[in-house]
């Protein structure tokens, strides 16, 4: 056992779908939430600038004791995991290996991914799939307006219902879609409802969610606490977060949210 909080970091809201489907599945444990407000978004940046910034939201998760650090972003995931890895000892979980883990166990054929520019760009997802799974068609696709319309709390309007038509009309062939940023679970109704129930839309937070507790209980760290403590802390806290995070983690267990300077 060990009673450490988890440490989790995105740019924004959208590391909250992790954090959602991670609470869900590891009611016991304590989480530090750090949302690099100021920054955002993620995907237009280079990727010099993303292990930057990400450095620097491992810094300040260290210096919260967290046992392990959860990347509950799909660009600072592609971009920076590898760099992290090299420089810190402490555990590093993106979202990529979990859902390899998963499509690896079911039959997929051709399988799309939407995500930020610099996701698709650097080519990950892709890589990886390629690398675990033999015959899989890939088709890419960046969504780059989703995450801002996501910080805005445009999810289910009609801005959001046309942009969606929009970025899926290429997707005619699929079997699965890879939600490649953690803001795209947010438009997860509007997608299935142009994609239809065939295709296996894949959050990526749950699938780490399933992963993290089986890591935890392999390397006896799990924690089993009765009254978990969530503290969110923001790099800059005039934006729509705290809006958005309410609306998606209705419960009272948010210790405080504050904010960082980085
Ligand atoms: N939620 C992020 C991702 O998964 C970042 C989006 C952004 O900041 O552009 O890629």
């Amino acid at each position: 056992m060990n009673k450490q909080p988890i440490g989790m970091f995105d740019s924004g809201v959208g590391g909250l779908t992790v954090f959602s489907e991670v609470i869900k599945c590891l009611p016991n444990e304590d989480i530090i939430y750090l949302g690099d407000t100021k920054n955002f978004p993620y995907g237009s940046k280079s990727k010099e600038a993303i292990i930057e910034l990400s450095k620097k939201c491992v810094d300040f998760l260290i210096s919260k004791n967290v046992k392990l650090i959860i990347i509950a972003c799909g660009t600072a995931t592609s971009q920076s995991l590898e760099e992290l890895r090299k420089i810190y000892n402490i555990p590093i979980i993106g979202i990529i290996e979990p859902t390899i883990e998963y499509l690896k166990k079911k039959d997929v054929k051709n399988v799309g991914i939407i995500a930020t520019q610099g996701t698709i760009k650097s080519n990950s997802w892709e890589n990886n799939i390629k690398k675990s799974m033999k015959n899989v068609n890939v088709y890419n696709k960046a969504c780059s307006l989703l995450a801002p319309m996501a910080e805005e709390g445009w999810v289910n309007n009609d801005v959001a219902y046309y942009t969606i038509k929009e970025y899926m009309k290429d997707f005619n062939n699929i079997d699965t879609l890879i939600l490649g940023c953690t803001h795209y679970p947010l438009f997860k109704d509007l997608i299935k409802e142009e994609l239809g129930e065939n295709v296996d839309i894949v959050n990526t937070g749950e699938k780490l969610a399933k992963y993290l507790k089986k890591y935890l209980t392999k390397n006896n760290i799990e924690n089993v606490n009765k009254e978990p403590k969530y503290n969110l802390y923001l790099t800059d806290t005039e934006c729509n977060f705290i809006n958005v995070a309410n609306k998606l983690i209705q419960n009272n267990k948010i210790e405080k949210i504050s904010k960082v300077n980085f």
